[in-house]
């Protein structure tokens, strides 16, 4: 594997890139250019990105695909693709771009093609799904199936939850899902309200399958089965999705019904492998293949476009010029589509959990702030809280808007009034209104936006879609020189919750701060 590359701020190119004028106001770029939307208007899948809303000019994209060039982005992408294991700190491969590669094609790590396993296990959940969705798989009482209910947390919920909002229209009308993931009582209560045990399947979702909330999850539901049906109900009414069969099989189920991955799949990044079985079974096999096509058609464009109409790297080295030149710490994403109501709380686990980093790989700090802070609720909803800060508040905030030609509903209306307020509000930031006189009624405007419109939320798309992001986090990490596949750091409340979950119930007290003893010590004394 190539060595660690420098830190970026010692290379000339950055100090190239820093130095390059700020650019004037986006009025005054798009005057004096006619050529901007050609220019930086770019056609991915079925993808329209659209960055000309960006503070940028040629001189910058030039300095800014310079640094993706010092930083080793391509090389750095080609030892991912190559099955290196670019996860130092774990010691592991990244390879989810495996999962979405065609039947017949390679990919090696360790001197072994991991693509057939990849298409033996597809094989295996397209079967089971179609089973569910056909009632030929039915519950102990023999009645169909007509809920699954996933149950996982992070990685092996957020994918599986947003994905099968996103794709609600795909969904088989006799199925519906729910998904288990706080361990928060209310959720597993609320998720279970309503439905009848004997029509209600499973699916326990956890690469470790050690992790506490969704293994206390899990037992909760395992009880509402058996007090509902008895304990040899459990084989038809749970499933594993895990690469952990040991402890599977230590929770009572059945390794006939457990579906694996693998090590060199990370949590945030595993959507499109095992994890997706509850999507699979509402959206079928056929749906789910579409979706990984889309993946993949976004990973050959990112593995061989030269950097210089690389999207995935433009947008990430737009992504840098933001937040490390003009500093801003956080980045809206803002869907103009009710189905992609979870896609920013993906995002936040892809880009933050990734790039949430403070050391280089080789364990020195860092010397640029790394991840931003993402966040985003789907329009027009937030222009009727936040958007007033992203008008005319004093931080700067970055938005990528998104956005479809084609509803899948039939309300043609709402839709096109939808788009225009999407259309509206990037041209309402970016080029603002003055009202000379009437400070509280001026819109300064040269506020950034990148607008990514698709012909219609399909499977496909979804896919282009999160993989278009997955690509610019690993560009992004490239550059700031992170690991951006481990995530140590939830490492140390996790094992302080566990020490003081003994306490709060009456085990022995150890020794905290001031601040958490008494916190402690309150619970004990007002809990019932
Ligand atoms: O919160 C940390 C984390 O390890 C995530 O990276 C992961 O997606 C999540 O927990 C769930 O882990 P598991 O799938 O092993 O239950």
């Amino acid at each position: 594997m190539a060595p660690a590359p420098p830190d970026i701020t010692t290379t000339p190119a950055w100090t190239a890139l820093v130095a390059r004028p700020r650019p004037p106001h986006l009025r005054d770029l798009f005057a004096a250019d006619a050529d901007r939307v050609a220019n930086y208007v770019f056609d991915v899948g079925d993808l329209r990105v659209d960055v000309s809303k960006q503070r940028i000019d040629d001189g910058i994209v030039t300095a800014l695909l310079d640094v993706a060039e010092a930083a080793g982005v391509a090389e750095r992408r080609d030892e991912m693709f190559a099955g290196h294991h670019i996860n130092v700190s774990e010691d592991r491969a990244v390879l989810h771009v495996a999962l979405r590669r065609p039947a017949g094609a390679h990919l090696e790590t360790g001197g072994t093609d991991v693509v057939p396993a990849v298409h033996d296990v597809l094989a295996r959940m397209g079967t089971f799904a179609e089973a569910v969705r056909s009632g030929q798989w039915t519950g102990a009482t023999g009645a169909r199936i007509r809920t699954v209910v996933n149950i996982g947390i992070g990685g092996s919920d957020l994918g599986p939850a947003m994905a099968a909002r996103a794709l609600n229209a795909y969904r088989h009308p006799e199925l519906t899902a729910r998904f288990v993931s706080n361990v928060d009582g209310t959720d597993v209560t609320s998720a279970l309200a309503g439905l009848d045990p004997a029509e209600t399947l499973f699916v326990v979702s956890s690469k470790t399958f050690t992790t506490i909330e969704t293994l206390t999850n899990a037992r909760t539901a395992r009880d509402w089965i058996v007090a509902a049906l008895g304990d040899d109900a459990v084989a038809r009414h749970f499933v594993a999705v895990s690469t952990n069969s040991q402890e599977v099989e230590a929770f009572g189920i059945d390794t006939e019904n457990m579906f694996g991955f693998w090590e060199w799949v990370g949590g945030r990044y595993s959507l499109d492998s095992a994890i997706g079985l509850s999507l699979v079974v509402l959206i079928g096999p056929q749906r789910f293949a579409e979706m990984l096509g889309g993946f993949h058609v976004i990973d050959e464009h990112f593995r061989t476009a030269p950097l210089a109409e690389n999207v995935p790297v433009l947008m990430a080295m737009i992504g840098i010029w933001n937040a490390n030149v003009l500093g801003s710490a956080t980045k809206a994403v803002l869907p103009y589509a009710e189905e992609l109501a979870r896609f920013p709380a993906y995002l936040q686990q892809l880009d933050m959990e990734s790039n949430g980093k403070s050391v280089r790989l080789d364990g020195t700090p860092v010397t640029l702030d790394t991840g931003p802070i993402v966040w985003g609720e789907p329009g027009t909803n937030g222009q009727h809280a936040f958007y007033q800060l992203l008008h005319q508040g004093t931080r700067i905030v970055p938005v990528d808007f998104i956005g479809f030609a084609n509803p899948n509903h039939p309300h043609r209306r709402h839709h096109d009034l939808l788009v225009a307020n999407l259309i509206a509000q990037a041209e309402a930031l970016a080029f603002g209104r003055e009202r000379p006189g009437e400070p509280h009624r001026s819109f300064p405007g040269d506020r950034p936006s990148t607008t990514i419109m698709a012909p219609q939320l399909t499977p496909t798309v979804l896919g282009q879609l999160v993989a278009l992001y997955e690509h610019i986090v690993f560009v992004q990490g490239c550059v700031w020189g992170i690991n951006s596949f481990d995530q140590w750091g939830v490492e140390l409340g996790k094992e302080l919750a566990i020490e003081i979950t003994e306490e709060l119930t009456g085990g022995a007290r150890h020794k905290h701060d001031s601040s958490t003893d008494a916190l402690i010590a309150w619970y004990r004394s007002t809990r019932r």
